[in-house]
């Protein structure tokens, strides 16, 4: 008898593919992400298998036996083949030991024992397999107490740390990432090997440190993994203006807050209120112009002024950088870093009308995402400030809709257009129109007229006459006009 826990296996398909294993005389285990996920009573959705042979071929006539499999795909140059099986996604990898050269993350293979894979794994949580062979179905084989690991909340490598990463320093970014998604510590010898290591990141390409970036991001409690990132020296190689907001300078004895520390908090308190991946980044970004607009004034003390346009400003640059999609994605991020401030100050003046129909009109759409990441913003320590701002951020919030409901300002297009204006005065483009256009919107903003047809045309008519021009046509004139 084994001395080892069985586990209990509910996956159906598990116990099919042991069986076909068994026919086909090949030992397999279940081993990484799964089996972590099972011990932590998360569901995933991907299943590894590590077999003592040819991955590829075995994963191949397994396939073939397993009824409702779809498109098996193999990965030549990793030596690896995975399919579908109903909503799993099931990888096979032959069992290897690997070992790297200094410039690259491609590893050389061999074949190997089990143990020589497990010994290849990044974390001792990550090296945990279930035997899926007949006589010990179920068994965890744990070599380098990964459970133990996993119960002290302790994320450690298998090997000697300086080693693990050394050879895939894209490790370093997933014990980071792991530290927030799991809320885990990163072990001592562990975290002495990232700080020492940090510089080797550079050798992993963007896409693959923004995928773990993401999902820090998308974690509940991203400003763990971030100060991580900052503490180890990931943060300056791999995301240099953020790390730039990170420090306190003081003046005649008047400090700032840390904008770091600040603006991952901000992040923390929008995970708690959306999984939008993009409103998570415009928190993280909202002050990322405060470093370049920082200015002391000795009557004043320390000013940021338009650092929401300076932040906005440098969106694209950083989207560009990290190999961000540089799409409406960017352009959305982009417009909420600019607004960032609006409804703040909304909230220390009384609120007009007029002003809430500005802010209407220029959000559009996004309005409720910039309230949302307005309200994150407020971190104060004081309780009483706090629960004041989110009082009036509520009054705000009543009048947008109040506002919208009576002006339709949210999806504002110009009710007199530039055609109209020059049929109507016989005129060619010129300048002029798109003074008309502009004076008929802020006639409308500042609430002089409504937002309809009828008393927008009769503004241009005015205007124009204003101006000198006559009208030739009233083709455009709306029925029942006296003018
Ligand atoms: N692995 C590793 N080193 C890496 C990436 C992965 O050792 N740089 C190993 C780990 O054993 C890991 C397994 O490969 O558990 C599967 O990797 P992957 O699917 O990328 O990650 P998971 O651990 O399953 O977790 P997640 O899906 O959250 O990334």
């Amino acid at each position: 008898m084994s001395k080892n826990m069985i586990l209990e296996v509910e996956e159906e398909v598990l116990h099919k593919i042991s069986n076909i294993l068994d026919e086909l005389g090949v030992e397999g285990y279940a081993i990484g992400g799964y089996v972590r996920d099972k011990l932590l009573h998360k569901k995933s959705k991907d299943i590894d298998i590590v077999v003592l042979g040819k991955g590829v071929e075995t994963a191949r006539e397994v396939a073939k036996r397993l009824n409702g499999v779809s498109n098996l795909v193999v990965f030549k140059n990793f030596g690896t083949a995975m399919f579908h099986y109903k909503d799993k996604q099931i990888e096979f990898v032959g069992a290897r030991k690997e070992s790297y050269m200094r410039n690259s993350r491609k590893p050389i293979v061999e074949e190997g024992t089990l143990k020589d894979d497990q010994c290849r794994r990044d974390f001792t949580i990550n090296a945990l397999a279930i035997s899926l062979k007949k006589d010990n179905f179920g068994e965890l084989i744990d070599p380098f107490n990964g459970l133990e690991d996993l119960k002290n909340k302790i994320i450690r490598t298998p090997l000697d740390p300086n080693k693990t990463f050394d050879d895939d320093p894209l490790r370093m970014m997933r014990a980071v990432r792991f530290a927030a998604q799991l809320d885990f510590t990163i072990y001592p010898e562990t975290y002495e090997a990232i700080k020492k290591y940090c510089e080797r990141i550079k050798i992993v390409s963007r896409e693959r440190i923004m995928d773990e970036l993401n999902k820090i991001i998308m974690s509940s409690k991203p400003s763990k993994s971030f100060i991580l990132l900052l503490k180890t020296g990931l943060l300056e190689l791999i995301f240099l203006e953020l790390y730039r907001m990170h420090g306190v300078e003081v003046i005649n004895g008047i400090s700032h807050k840390d904008n770091f520390y600040h603006s991952v908090k901000v992040l923390d308190n929008i995970a708690q209120r959306t999984d939008n991946l993009w409103l998570r980044w415009a928190a993280l970004l909202h002050d990322i112009g405060k470093p370049k607009a920082k200015r002391f004034d000795p009557d004043h003390g320390w000013t940021f002024y338009g650092h929401e346009i300076i932040g906005a400003k440098m969106v694209p640059e950083i989207f560009k950088k990290l190999k961000l999609p540089l799409n409406e994605k960017m352009k959305y991020v982009q417009k909420l870093v600019r607004l960032h401030m609006r409804p703040i100050s909304l909230v220390e003046d009384t609120v007009t009308d007029s002003a809430v129909r500005r802010l209407l009109f220029e959000a559009g759409d996004d309005i409720d995402d910039l309230m949302t990441l307005a309200e994150a913003d407020i971190t104060s320590r004081n309780d009483e400030k706090v629960k004041r701002y989110l009082a009036n951020f509520k009054k705000v919030r009543q009048k947008l809709v109040e506002v919208e409901e009576k002006d339709r300002i949210r999806n504002f297009q110009p009710p007199v257009s530039g055609e109209i204006i020059m049929e109507t005065f016989g005129i060619k483009p010129s300048k002029i129109i798109g003074n008309i256009k502009t004076a008929i919107k802020d006639a409308i903003l500042d609430g002089k007229i409504h937002n309809n047809y009828e008393e927008a045309y009769n503004l241009m008519i005015e205007l124009g006459k204003q101006a000198g021009l006559t009208p030739v046509s009233d083709k455009h004139k709306p029925a029942n006009n006296e003018k």
